[in-house]
């Protein structure tokens, strides 16, 4: 007769989460595994499965990315930023904390680029935080789903597409209602697969929550990039991922800490539309977060912070030179849409404060032209 084990035990000898384990159980790898009551039982003589880091995964020519499109994305200023970091003053960064992490384009260029003992990352949207939870934790099953999600997408007709797109964002939405963690892996797929095929790679919330962005009409979207989920699993191993505002990221924060803070930006118009992240960020936000950088200058702790530049569309307004005046504002250059109506697209400044100077020849020089 079989001996069996809990889901528990043969997670503590194989070293992963018992809900992999759970996982593990359910795509059928873990033979002759059983439900018993709510729980899997696992024969005590059961091989640890194959990773699928070591079934699909090449290490070669893998370059660490965002695994979505996200409003305010940072990836056309990561060079600009990266040659402001505190590294450049000649000590390589040891902890790093990003409150607002959206889509983690300065994230992943950090980790790309040191090795870190300990990373905070943060963001008030919990669909996205469970995503980089889900990702951490279990990529195989996030892959699984998405694979499904994309074998049926592609052979669809256009119309036949949108109708999907729509079933699948119902589901979401039914998903962000129900507060259990027991769908959590179908949300995370969700939240990637709409974001693949939705309009612009929008995140917009509606007043009861529900994601209401359209569909997107992209030909081929690649809504399974299997190569950057199990890359970016690998670097999220060690990484603390906190639902809540970015205040809760003060005790993490100390004298060896160096924060990136990319808060939803002041707008620059009525018209604009670059606060489309679910809740508000105002005025009281912005003033409430300047406070927040004194507070963690005070701890010894280094930090930069991008957001937008009044003076693009009113030279008189000092908002984030009063608000943070004594530290050091730059302005790069972006090439972004000005207002909601897409016309107005070019390039125009952004503010980056830092409480510390870097020597930075990059940023001189794009100061100079
Ligand atoms: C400009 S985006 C960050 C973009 C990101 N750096 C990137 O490269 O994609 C701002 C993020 O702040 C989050 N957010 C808004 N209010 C917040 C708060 N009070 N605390 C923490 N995160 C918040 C939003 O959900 C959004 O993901």
């Amino acid at each position: 007769m079989t001996d069996y084990i809990s889901a528990r035990d043969a997670a503590e000898s194989w070293g992963i989460s018992q809900r992999r384990v759970s996982a593990l159980c359910s795509q059928g790898r873990i033979p002759e595994s059983k439900i018993i009551g709510n729980s899997w039982m696992i024969p005590a003589n059961s091989k640890k499965p194959d990773d699928a880091r070591s079934r699909y995964f090449s290490e070669s020519n893998d370059r660490l990315k965002p695994f979505i499109k996200w409003a305010g994305g940072k990836g056309q200023l990561v060079d600009q930023i990266s040659s402001m970091y505190p590294s450049e003053l000649g000590k390589s960064i040891k902890k790093y904390a990003e409150p607002f992490i959206g889509g983690g384009a300065i994230l992943f260029n950090i980790l790309a680029r040191f090795s870190l003992k300990e990373v905070y990352i943060s963001d008030i949207n919990r669909e996205l935080i469970r995503t980089y939870v889900a990702i951490r934790d279990d990529p195989d099953t996030l892959i699984e789903n998405l694979n499904q999600y994309q074998d049926e997408f592609i052979k669809l007709d256009e119309d036949e597409k949108k109708q999907y797109f729509y079933v699948k964002r119902s589901r979401f939405n039914e998903l962000i209602d129900d507060r259990s963690d027991e769908f959590v892996d179908e949300c995370a797929a969700l939240f990637i697969f709409l974001n693949k095929t939705c309009f612009n790679g929008l995140y917009r919330v509606n007043s009861s929550g529900h994601f209401n962005v359209p569909f997107g009409r992209y030909k081929n979207p690649l809504i399974c990039d299997v190569n950057n989920i199990l890359t970016v699993s690998k670097k999220l191993q060690n990484v603390s991922i906190i639902n809540g505002n970015f205040r809760e990221s003060f005790d993490f924060i100390d004298s060896e800490t160096f924060v990136y803070f990319d808060p939803p930006y002041r707008p620059l118009s009525e018209t604009a539309n670059f606060n489309s992240y679910s809740g508000e960020f105002n005025d009281d936000s912005q003033r409430d977060l300047a406070a927040y950088c004194r507070e963690i200058n005070d701890k010894g702790a280094k930090f930069a912070l991008s957001n937008s530049d009044p003076k693009n569309t009113d030279l008189n307004d000092n908002f984030f030179d009063d608000l943070y005046a004594g530290f050091n504002i730059m302005r790069l250059k972006a090439n972004r849409m000005i207002n909601s109506n897409g016309e107005n697209r070019g390039v125009i400044s952004e503010i980056l404060v830092t409480n510390y100077v870097s020597k930075s020849k990059q940023i001189q020089k794009t100061l100079d032209e």
